[in-house]
């Protein structure tokens, strides 16, 4: 499958055409991003792994019974997806206080909440991606009822395969974003990608951050830590 019109650049990915209208390659680049921009770098070797990552992870929702645009992986950094019409919403599950939550309730990072948290950020880089309530996506008409349904519903289960997934391999996923789309027929399913740039994973044993957080906090060892998330994920002990 080849590459056609490039569709859009992101801060992390490009999208292009193929020449199948329903398929879309994507291609992980090795640029980073925090704060909406405002923090601007790059992390090397990142685009190669979170390509990979998000791969085996989709495969593995997939076969958990979740739908998701992940077709083949074409090559290190280009990934064939199905094309979808991204739902604006950036669905976020916490599992362990950490990050915004910490910040705006004014909890440690680390608290272990009783049952995990789902809540939604409008994606709409102008206004910053600002949390939203439900009933505000449903007065925007952002989805309907029953794909807000769908979405959390999903979102939790993926919280269990991913927690289970990471635990095996000594790590405590504290929380993560996902993005979701529709094809053309309306069906919901898992978009985006799922990667160091997406999750909080911290070494279970230490506490090291092992995700992006290295980079927004300008914490050092920002590529070790990608390519010991990687190393971990290929253990084969499942
Ligand atoms: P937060 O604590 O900063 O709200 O982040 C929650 C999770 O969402 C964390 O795993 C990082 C991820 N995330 C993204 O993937 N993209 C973003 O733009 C932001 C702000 C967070
Ligand atoms: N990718 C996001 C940005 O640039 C933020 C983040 O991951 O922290 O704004």
């Amino acid at each position: 499958m080849e590459k056609g019109k490039q569709l859009y650049e992101g801060k992390a990915k490009k999208v292009f055409e193929t020449d199948d209208p329903s398929l879309l390659i994507v291609s992980y680049k090795d640029d980073a991003t925090a704060f909406n921009g405002l923090k601007k770098g790059s992390i090397a070797g990142k685009g190669v792994i979170n390509n990979q990552m998000s791969n085996y992870l989709m495969a593995l929702i997939e076969k958990e019974g979740i739908p998701t645009h992940f077709v083949r992986e074409l090559s290190d950094r280009d990934t064939l997806v199905r094309r979808v019409a991204i739902i604006p919403l950036e669905v976020i599950v916490r599992n362990i206080a950490a990050g915004s939550f910490a910040k705006n309730y004014g909890v440690s990072e680390g608290t272990v909440f009783d049952r995990p948290t789902v809540e939604f950020s409008y994606k709409n880089d102008a206004l910053g991606d600002p949390l939203i309530a439900p009933s505000h996506i449903l007065a925007l008409h952002l989805v309907t009822e029953k794909e807000l349904d769908t979405v959390s519903g999903y979102a939790l289960r993926i919280n269990e395969i991913l927690r289970s997934f990471w635990s095996k391999r000594g790590i405590t996923l504290v929380d993560f974003k996902i993005e979701f789309g529709k094809t053309p027929d309306g069906t919901v399913i898992l978009a985006d990608e799922i990667s160091p740039d997406t999750c909080r994973l911290w070494d279970t044993a230490t506490g090291t951050r092992l995700d992006k957080d290295r980079f927004r906090r300008d914490l050092g060892n920002v590529e070790e830590a990608y390519i010991e998330v990687m190393k971990r994920l290929k253990a084969d002990q499942e």
